[in-house]
């Protein structure tokens, strides 16, 4: 036993691939002698071609197949699988109710982002919109540069590329590419279903230069039987003088999901409550369209044992009961005569059927209380189009500081497809965070707990425009603008309901402010650690030296505590709204993660006290700085062994890891 390093690049995507065959085929995992006499363990293909059986093989040479290709594609296979070394630091002062939110706006490279996301958020996200660049030849494509992505990042995001010229938004077009656009999409699409629930869906705006590109790449991303549906959306009312005398007047809204997804409205029941029953119930029908040839025994005069009325069958649409089951439905409340209820307007019997036994029902349709309806691909009025997205922008800042927005009743309408509310939305093409806005006004509709990721690069406002005129110089400050005056507007509404309410029920005046309505901010940037570049097994004597000087102490003097925190958060795989306490303990200062499961110190000296402390804790884990142990080796293994003896009581067996940085 010993302690471990903490990791601190992102998850090894071909790392959890293999992990992911292993548990299918455990049989083609071999163990063998590599090249250099080294016993390592290999995957042994020809057993794994018996395991699928006789399926026809792909064979060199075979030039053509089905299926979408282009330049740079096995390339984007290859930085998917590249980790990112980069970091998210929080930006408190620019957040609202940092403490307290779950939701979180992320300004940076989508791609990296992706990536630093995956530890923590992998298979957590139920929920992913996106509005991409449509490629329509006049937009900015950010310039994606894998082998040094962070670097070009860093550089972008100073808005001076490393030959000192200006990224800009108002540089001649860059074409409309296919090519330019998949590399774009291919690497963002795969690391974004990595990120989805079982029960996932991933909805994405798209108009008609990439759509037949779009759903090709989705057939291969997310499986072609996994194509929910291509939603039309009437993006605005027929324009005239249009090229070819055809207005396109429709964007399309492609849905992709995992196996498990169901879509579903729920359905609103109306409940009667009445003092016989302590519980509600609705009326149904006690006809059934069939003859009384076909069920002679339904075919029988209702009589009401209270008051002898009777009722004879319809011969074309008889009883749904019969003769002999009358009484005991009768018995339980089912059936229900005219006159038993002065509200109820009714003519003939019907049926009654209890609030339990719809609930009962749902559950074992739908595994939620709620009835659901089928969702149609036509999309109704209530979504909007562009020109509503448009106002939304415009009465929120008094001027149009962002062109073609989302209107938030489209983003909120796909959601309420999504028969539950409780969970993550993720959009990585933020723009004016339409998605943010859409999420936070439906849970203030439904008394959700939907939480959203928005990720917006901070491309600069191009100088012509109203926003830069506004005083916004990026997008991704506008975005943050809007989320703040959305939270205002909500609160607002809020607080003039309060005072209504506490007018006429004196007493109830304290301001309760919805913990939903706050947001995180953190932003893309470089590791807080020097890490380790073991890339270069022929290093230099020379290189070896320099870098073994650098690691003497690798943490980035400039780093605040709160930086250093969230990056190990997000490198030990813990979501970026974890709660965290700061606590003392042996007189040093320790936060407390997820309820204890991780306890992190970034003190410098690390006491025999607070080793025994933090075991007496029993968290699951517990992180260090591996300075705060140095030239004190004995300590470091009391630690361990420390850790080690200290089963934790809550499963018994696991021992506590201690991991340093
Ligand atoms: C069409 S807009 C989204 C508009 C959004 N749906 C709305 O209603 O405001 C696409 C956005 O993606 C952003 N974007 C483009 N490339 C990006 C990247 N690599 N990382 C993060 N954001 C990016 C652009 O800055 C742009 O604001």
């Amino acid at each position: 036993m010993e302690t471990r390093r903490m990791p601190l690049r992102s998850m090894d995507i071909a790392q959890t691939n293999r992990e992911k065959l292993r548990q299918l085929f455990p049989s083609v995992f071999v163990e063998t002698v590599n090249q250099n006499g080294e016993l390592v363990e290999a995957i042994d293909f020809d057993k794994l071609k018996a395991e699928l059986g006789n399926f026809t093989e792909l064979f060199d040479g075979r030039r053509e197949r089905y299926g979408l290709d282009w330049p740079g594609k096995k390339d984007a296979l290859r930085i998917i699988q590249e980790p990112s070394a980069a970091t998210l630091k929080p930006a408190r002062e620019e957040s609202v109710r940092f403490d307290q939110t779950e939701n979180l706006f992320i300004e940076g490279d989508n791609l990296e982002v992706l990536k630093l996301l995956q530890k923590s958020y992998y298979g957590k996200i139920k929920a992913i919109y996106i509005d991409p660049p449509y490629n329509t030849g006049n937009e900015f494509i950010y310039p994606d540069n894998y082998t040094e992505s962070l670097e070009t990042y860093l550089a972008y995001a100073g808005l001076i590329d490393d030959q000192g010229r200006k990224f800009s938004t108002n540089t001649p077009s860059e074409g409309r590419y296919h090519t330019k656009w998949l590399n774009m999409m291919y690497p963002r699409l795969y690391l974004a279903r990595n990120l989805l629930t079982e029960d996932g869906v991933i909805f994405i705006s798209i108009d008609d230069n990439e759509l037949s590109n779009l759903c090709k790449l989705c057939d291969e991303i997310f499986g072609e039987e996994n194509r929910v549906a291509v939603f039309p959306w009437r993006k605005r009312t027929a324009k005239s003088d249009v090229p070819f005398g055809v207005s396109q007047d429709f964007e399309w809204i492609v849905v992709y999901a995992k196996p498990e997804f169901e879509a579903g409205f729920f359905i609103k029941r109306k409940y009667y409550y009445s003092d016989d029953y302590d519980e509600g119930w609705r009326i149904s029908d006690l006809t059934v369209q069939r003859t009384a040839q076909e069920r002679p025994n339904s075919n029988f005069t209702l009589v009401n044992p209270k008051t002898g009325e009777e009722y004879p069958a319809n011969p074309s649409r008889v009883w749904t009961i019969t003769k002999d089951t009358f009484r005991q439905y009768y018995d339980k409340g089912k059936i229900v005569f005219p006159g038993d209820y002065d509200f109820l307007n009714i003519s003939r019997p019907v049926f009654r059927v209890f609030e339990s036994e719809d609930r009962e029902k749902n559950l074992q349709r739908f595994g939620a209380e709620e009835a659901r309806r089928a969702v149609s691909t036509l999309l109704p009025e209530e979504v909007g189009r562009t020109e509503d997205g448009t106002k939304e922008i415009t009465d929120l800042f008094g001027r149009k500081v962002f062109p073609f927005a989302k209107p938030s009743s489209l983003i909120k309408y796909l959601l309420k497809m999504i028969p539950d509310n409780d969970f993550i939305v993720l959009d990585f093409f933020a723009g004016s965070a339409t998605t943010a806005h859409a999420v936070l006004e439906l849970n203030k509709e439904d008394g959700g707990n939907r939480r959203f990721i928005m990720v917006q690069l901070p491309e600069p406002c191009e100088e012509s425009s109203e926003a830069h005129d506004a005083g916004y110089k990026t997008i991704a400050e506008l975005a943050k603008e809007r989320i703040r005056l959305v939270i205002r507007g909500i609160e607002a509404k809020q607080t003039a309901e309060r005072a209504e309410a506490a007018e006429a029920l004196p007493g109830l005046g304290a301001e309760v402010y919805d913990l939903g309505l706050g947001f995180k901010v953190l932003k893309l940037d470089k590791s807080n650690f020097r890490i380790w570049d073991g890339s270069d097994p022929d290093i230099s004597e020379e290189k070896l030296i320099e870098q073994l000087d650098l690691h003497v102490d690798h943490v980035d003097p400039n780093a605040t505590e709160e930086d250093i925190l969230y990056e190990l958060l997000l490198k030990a795989g813990f979501m970026l709204t974890e709660r965290i306490e700061e606590k003392v303990m042996a007189g040093k200062r320790v936060y407390s993660v997820s309820d204890g499961d991780l306890l992190i110190c970034l003190e410098d000296e690390v006491t025999e006290d607070l080793i025994q402390a933090l075991a007496a804790a029993r968290p699951k884990q517990v992180i260090c700085l591996d300075r705060a142990f140095s030239g004190n080796d004995q300590l470091k293994a009391n630690a361990v062994h420390t850790f080690a003896a200290k089963d934790r009581a809550r499963d018994g067996i696991e021992p506590i890891v201690l991991k340093t940085v």
